[in-house]
C-alpha cells in the first residue's frame, strides 16, 4: 500500500552532540505523529546513538548510503546488516551526490538495492535529472534510463518493497523548487513508467517522495499533488521545527 514518508537525510552533517540533540527535539516535537512515516537519515557514526533516542517513538530511521557485500576486506564500507544491527529500518540508495561525487552508476546503484532488500531494509531509490537535461528535453529519458538501470533483473515483488524519490539535481540545495506541476509531471510520469513494467497494482502502491529545496513554505502545494506521497528532505531537515512543519503537510490532505 502507498505510505506516506517525510524522510530527512542529513548528509554529512551533525557532530556526535549535535546529532543527539537535533534526534531528540525531533522526537520531542513529533510524539504521536501518525499522518506520515517519519524517517532520519544521520551519517553512519552517529546512528547507533540517534537509533537510542528516538527508539520507541514514531521516529524511524535509516542509512544514506551502504555497501552491497555483507562483510569483509572493503575498507571504509558499511552493509545492509551493519545498518539493520544498529535499528535501521530504510537505506538511501543512488542520491544524486552519490552519483556525481563518487561515481556510482546504474548497475552499482541496482547492486545495492538488492544488497537493502537482502538485509531486510526497506531501500529510498534516487533518481533525478540534471538541469542540462531538462532544458534539452531529456527528463523522461535519463529517469527511464537510471530507472531501467537501477531495477535492472528486479521481480515485481522486490518493487513492492521499495521507495523511489525524485529528486532534480538543479532542485538540491540551490533554493529552486521544482513547481508542484512540474513535480507532479514526472512523478505521474514515473508512475506510468513502472504501471508498464511491473503491472498497475504495484506501480500505484509504490511510494514516490520528492526532495530538492523541499521548505515549510512549499510543502503543503507540492503534497497536495496526486502523486507526491512525500518527501525527502535535505537542509530543513536540519532543524527540528521546519523538519516538523514540512511533516504537518502530510496532516493537511484533502
Ligand atoms: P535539499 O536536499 O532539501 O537540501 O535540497 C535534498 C536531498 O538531497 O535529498
Amino acid at each position: 500500500m502507498r505510505k506516506t514518508i517525510i524522510a530527512g537525510n542529513w548528509k554529512m552533517n551533525t557532530t556526535a552532540d549535535e546529532a543527539s540533540k537535533l534526534a531528540t527535539e525531533i522526537k520531542a516535537r513529533l510524539t504521536g505523529f501518525n499522518h506520515a512515516e517519519l524517517l532520519i537519515c544521520p551519517p553512519y557514526i552517529n546512528l547507533a546513538q540517534v537509533s537510542k533516542v528516538v527508539n520507541k517513538s514514531v521516529i524511524k530511521i535509516g542509512g544514506q548510503n551502504l555497501y552491497y557485500e555483507q562483510s569483509g576486506a572493503f575498507t571504509g564500507e558499511i552493509s545492509g546488516q551493519m545498518l539493520k544491527s544498529v535499528g535501521c529500518d530504510y537505506v538511501i540508495v543512488g542520491h544524486s551526490e552519490r552519483r556525481a561525487l563518487f561515481g556510482e552508476t546504474d548497475e552499482l546503484i541496482n547492486r545495492k538495492l538488492k544488497a537493502a532488500l537482502d538485509s531486510e531494509l526497506i531501500p529510498i531509490l534516487c533518481i533525478g535529472e540534471q538541469l542540462e537535461d531538462r532544458e534539452a528535453g531529456l527528463t523522461e529519458k535519463v529517469l527511464e534510463k537510471q530507472l531501467d538501470g537501477s531495477l535492472k533483473e528486479f521481480p515485481t515483488d522486490w518493487m513492492e518493497k521499495i521507495v523511489v524519490a525524485y529528486e532534480p539535481v538543479w532542485a538540491i540545495g540551490t533554493g529552486k523548487t521544482a513547481t508542484p506541476e512540474q513535480a507532479e509531471e514526472v512523478h505521474r510520469f514515473i508512475r506510468d513508467k513502472l504501471s508498464q513494467e511491473f503491472g498497475g497494482t504495484v506501480a500505484e502502491g509504490l511510494t514516490i517522495l520528492y526532495g530538492g529545496s523541499v521548505k515549510p513554505d512549499n510543502s503543503d502545494s507540492l503534497f497536495a499533488e496526486e502523486n507526491i506521497d512525500g518527501f525527502l528532505i535535505g537542509g530543513a531537515s536540519l532543524k527540528a521545527e521546519s523538519f516538523e512543519r514540512i511533516a504537518h503537510s502530510a496532516s493537511k490532505e484533502s
